[in-house]
């Protein structure tokens, strides 16, 4: 897939686009240990759920892949070492559940290659590390199949169940945070539902929040839409009220469409720290609340949001910024950056990476295996469209 690629991948090589430098600047990190994938996703080098899952399978793959395999000799060894790898990773960053995911289904993968006979033999090893690869390659190239499907079933069933539309059937859309090709391998999740709606030509405006504290949504999302040719207008967080009372009408905004770090088993989701208010604010406007989810951002074991671990980051997230200097010319110098402070450097911060925005808030969850719309008793349902996992871990 051509575009903005936030991972590059060939077998034995990672290279990840490193997030803080942009929009001003393009530039790859290469990443060869678990240890330098555990930094740059803790950092937030690479960030959003999907992107944060392929990079730490990616990553032992290619630790494994360049013969990195501690002390193991036999396959049972081989086993532990991948397990103890992959739960260092999952280590990095607590809410998404795209890694807690990808991570079990890897342990699954390696715990299930038949190595009868070829238990103290390299190619029982060799067999494992072969198995690992393959799954974690398949992770990544099936992600973006994934977001190109919850694309066509997005807009789908937002031109279907918009509350207003243009003359010529075109609809507005809200967005936060940042879950376009640079949150995934490819397209996007949310954006990506913006994208389908565009490349159809269902779409007349995108607004998007700045997404503080972290601002995914004006370095990243602002940068995808204009790199994208989107129709767009950034606004800060607490704008997004006087949008709707504005400019509802005006633009038919239809939708909230926003991505998910963890969806829970009755449709609590946990995404980007001020998800909740817009969810609030869109009820009281009429406007359709859309979670955009990929089955692997779904959580059948945890029962509704209370169950979630939220992330709380450093207080230099709100009160200091960074970002490339504007000349007295009034031109961005992409080669020279500084770090501002923005706030009191003592006051009290607390900073929650995410909030739990309730199912009943929710009107749409949309996976790549379709949409889920509330049942008669305000929850979601996701036995119909994951029977497996559902058998395995709520029973029938
Ligand atoms: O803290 P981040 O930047 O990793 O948070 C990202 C978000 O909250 C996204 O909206 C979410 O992960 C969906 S990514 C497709």
């Amino acid at each position: 897939m051509s575009g903005l690629q936030a991972i590059r991948y060939t077998r034995g090589k990672l290279e990840v686009l490193d997030q803080l430098k942009l929009p001003h600047e393009h530039h790859y990190d290469e990443i060869l240990t678990s240890e330098e994938a555990f930094e740059c996703i803790k950092s937030m080098r690479v960030r959003g759920a999907p992107a944060i899952a392929i990079v730490a399978a990616l990553a032992h793959g290619v630790e494994l892949h360049g013969g990195s395999c501690g002390d193991a000799t036999t396959t049972d060894e081989t086993i532990s070492h991948i397990e103890s790898r992959l739960d260092y990773l999952f280590q990095s960053r607590p809410t998404a559940v795209d890694l807690t995911n990808a991570i079990e289904h890897l342990k699954n993968t390696v715990r299930s290659v038949d190595v009868s006979g070829k238990e103290d033999h390299p190619d029982g090893r060799e067999a494992i590390i072969d198995a690992y690869l393959a799954a974690a390659e398949e992770i990544f190239r099936k992600d973006t199949e994934t977001n190109l499907l919850i694309g066509e079933h997005g807009s789908k069933w937002l031109l279907e169940n918009a509350p207003t539309k243009s003359a010529t059937g075109e609809v507005s859309v809200l967005t936060h945070c940042n879950t376009g090709s640079l949150a995934t391998s490819g397209h996007g999740t949310a954006l990506g539902i913006i994208r389908s709606l565009h490349t159809g030509g269902h779409l007349h405006h995108a607004f998007c929040t700045e997404t503080r504290p972290y601002n995914q949504g004006s370095r990243l999302t602002a940068f995808e839409l204009v790199y994208e040719g989107i129709p767009s207008t950034l606004i800060t967080d607490s704008m997004a009220g006087a949008v709707f009372a504005t400019k509802k009408d005006e633009k038919n905004i239809a939708a909230v469409i926003v991505g998910a770090d963890r969806v829970v088993r009755n449709g609590d989701t946990a995404n980007k720290i001020g998800t909740y208010s817009l969810a609030v604010l869109a009820k009281y406007h009429g406007v359709k609340f859309i979670v955009a989810a990929p089955t692997t951002s779904i959580d059948l074991q945890t029962e509704n949001g209370a169950g979630i671990k939220i992330e709380e980051r450093n207080p230099e997230e709100l009160t200091q910024i960074s970002g490339a200097v504007v000349g007295k010319d009034g031109k961005v110098d992409v080669s020279q950056t500084a770090r501002i402070a923005t706030a009191h450097q003592d006051i009290g911060v607390w900073n929650p990476a995410f909030d739990v925005t309730p199912a009943e808030l929710i009107d749409a969850i949309v996976t790549e295996r379709g949409v889920v719309v509330k049942g008669v008793d305000g929850s979601f349902d996701f036995k119909d469209i994951m029977p497996e996992r559902w058998a395995k871990v709520v029973g029938n």
